[in-house]
This record gives structure tokens, sequence and C-alpha cells, in this order.
């Protein structure tokens, strides 16, 4: 089953109808009455919307009444209140998919496309940094960003800085939790990642064609269940859950808020400043000043954590010299 926020679909005329008479009973008639549709077609939204992971109760006599709204990311959800100007205006949801980024890389060249947004529940064939698995547990949160940057090449390096940035900033803004940074595309909770960034590029000459963004979050995961299914995998080094047990903040609202924050981060990119998310980024990160391994395809290099640069490798200070660090996996001492 799919969705997208560009289809006029009947079922959210009717559950706008129930989100704005909130808790109020709406009897059979009135909808249809209201919404100039048949009894016979509300009965089928209201079957559909309950589907969805609505709570709708009927009592006889009185008719219906919305008790809860669904966690599911859908796209009227995403796109009611949305404070942006184009990162998620358009959305495209999946109840399962293969990959979000795989469904982006065939829309994104297409110029309507830029800032929509592909939403899964599940993904089958979900892909992580250096062509890994990414396995989508049941409670995180799946989705890829299509944009069209008017930056030069030189910044498209610092986009996963940007986004993870933009990501730790509305954890903490929207479930109060502080996360750090881990190079290159990791955000992480007491040493464990909570998140992974992806990032998949076109260029056309020198300039960017598009980028997608790829984005994985541990929102309310059974940790435990995951940690046993990937504690064998390459540079795992354990994972964490966002959303604490009797929280009940919904997954959009970390989604809205991370979209506005990312768009105000790429706008800055935008306007050359650089040097800003770079501080943000440092602000946050772990493992600076401290002795680490980097994992890359020539082997390990051991040195003294400095940060990044400009364009947002890694810099290493080894026994002779600052190395600059573009592709690998840092290992963090524990000890
Ligand atoms: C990593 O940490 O290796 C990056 C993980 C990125 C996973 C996300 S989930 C949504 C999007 N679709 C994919 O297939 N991958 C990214």
């Amino acid at each position: 089953m799919s969705y997208t926020s560009f289809d006029n679909i009947g079922l959210v005329k009717v559950l706008s109808f129930f989100q704005t008479h909130d808790s109020e009973y709406l009897s059979g008639e009135d909808l249809s009455d209201v919404l100039k549709i048949s009894r016979v077609a509300v009965w089928k939204h209201i079957k559909k919307i309950k589907t969805l992971g609505y709570k709708i109760e009927s009592k006889q006599k009185l008719g219906y009444r919305l008790i809860s709204d669904t966690e599911k990311l859908l796209p009227w959800e995403i796109t009611t209140d949305l404070k942006t100007k184009i990162i998620g205006k358009r959305v495209h949801y999946f109840e399962e998919i293969d990959s979000t980024q795989n469904f982006a890389q065939q829309i994104a060249a297409d110029k309507k496309e830029n800032g929509a947004i592909i939403v899964a529940e599940k993904q089958t064939a979900g892909r992580g940094r250096l062509d890994r698995k990414w396995t989508s547990p049941k409670g995180g949160i799946s989705f890829s960003i299509i944009i069209h940057p008017k930056f030069d090449v030189s910044s498209s390096t610092l986009i996963p800085i940007t986004c993870a940035v933009a990501l730790s900033k509305s954890i903490k803004s929207i479930l109060g939790i502080e996360t750090q940074v881990k190079w290159p595309n990791d955000i992480t909770m007491n040493g464990k990642k909570v998140a992974g960034i992806l990032v998949d590029a076109s260029f056309q000459a020198n300039n960017i064609e598009y980028l997608i963004l790829g984005i994985g979050i541990n929102f309310d995961i059974d940790v435990k269940k995951i940690e046993k299914k990937l504690s064998k995998t390459p540079n795992f080094y354990g994972i964490n859950s966002l959303r604490k047990k009797d929280d009940k903040t919904p997954p959009k609202l970390l989604l809205k808020d991370f979209l506005l924050q990312l768009e105000r981060n790429l706008l800055q990119l935008d306007k050359g400043k650089k040097t800003k998310i770079i501080k943000e980024w440092t602000k946050r990160a772990e493992g600076i000043g401290k002795k680490i391994t980097i994992n890359t395809s020539n082997g390990n290099i051991s040195g003294v954590l400095q940060g990044i640069d400009k364009d947002g490798a890694l810099k290493l200070k080894t026994r002779n010299e600052i190395k600059k660090i573009f592709v690998g996996d840092v290992i963090l001492s524990r000890i």
C-alpha cells in the first residue's frame, strides 16, 4: 500500500473532519451530509482509517469518535502544519518497499521532486554506507530526501555533516535527549548508534544534479532483538533507541522538526556559512582529542582525533603528520 501527499483521497477528508472535531461523536449521516459523500463511502473510509492505526470508537445512536492518531508517517500527517518551504512538502509513503533510497533514485531527476521525501514503514533491502545492509526495525523511522541544491560541488561533502547536526538538534528539542555525532554520518547516544545517514549524489559536469539523503533513526526499537541480529556486522558498536518507555511523543514531531532544521542548515550552506556548521558538528563530536583508530580500505590508521576540515574530512594527528581521511569507520577506544 502506498500514499502520496498530492493524491486527493476521500479518506483524508473524513479523517481531517474527525481531527478538527476532537473527540466529538459524529454520526455517519452528518459526515455524509457535510462531506457530500454517500454513507457507504463514509463507512468504507472509517474502516480504512482504522487499518491505518487511528483509533475510532463507534457508539450506537451517537456515531463515531476519534480517540487517538496513528504513529504511521502518512503523507498528510507530515505535511499538516509543516513549517518548511520546500523540504517535505511532497511525500511518497510506502507500507513496504525495497529501499526508499532506490525509489528516490528513480524519480530524483524530475524538477518537481526537489524537496520530496520518501518514507517507508518497512524496507526489505535497506542500504547503509559502504554498500552495507541496513535493517529497518519496527519502530524505526526510515526515509530519503531529494534535494536539488544550488551550492557548488565543493560544499557537497559537508552534506552528511549538515544533516547530522540538524538531526542531533531536533532530537534535543523534541525528545530532550543530548546526542553526539560520530564521523562521518552517525548519531550516537551514550556511545551507541541511534541514527545513520547515507548520501547518494548525481553530478553533471561540475554541478550537483541532485542529492538523496537517506536517514534511518532508531526511534523506538527493540534494542536487544536488533543487537542480536547485528552484533557480527562490520563496525557494529551497539545501538540505542531514542524514545523513552513512557514517552508518547509521536515520531512525526521529530521528523517534521528535523526537516525544518535541515532546511535552515542547508540554507546556511547555500550562503557559504561552512564554519558555523563545522563548529556545531565539532561541539557534538565524539572522541575529539582522544586516540582513535580509523578503519579504511587501506587498513587501520591510529592517531589523535583533531576534528574535521572545511570539507568534512576527518583530521587525525599521527606520529608524523596531520592526516586527512575522507572515507572510513571510526573505532573509538572505550578505555
Ligand atoms: C548508515 O549508517 O550506514 C546509513 C544508513 C542509512 C539508512 C537509511 S534508511 C532510509 C534510507 N533508505 C535506505 O535504503 N537507506 C537509508
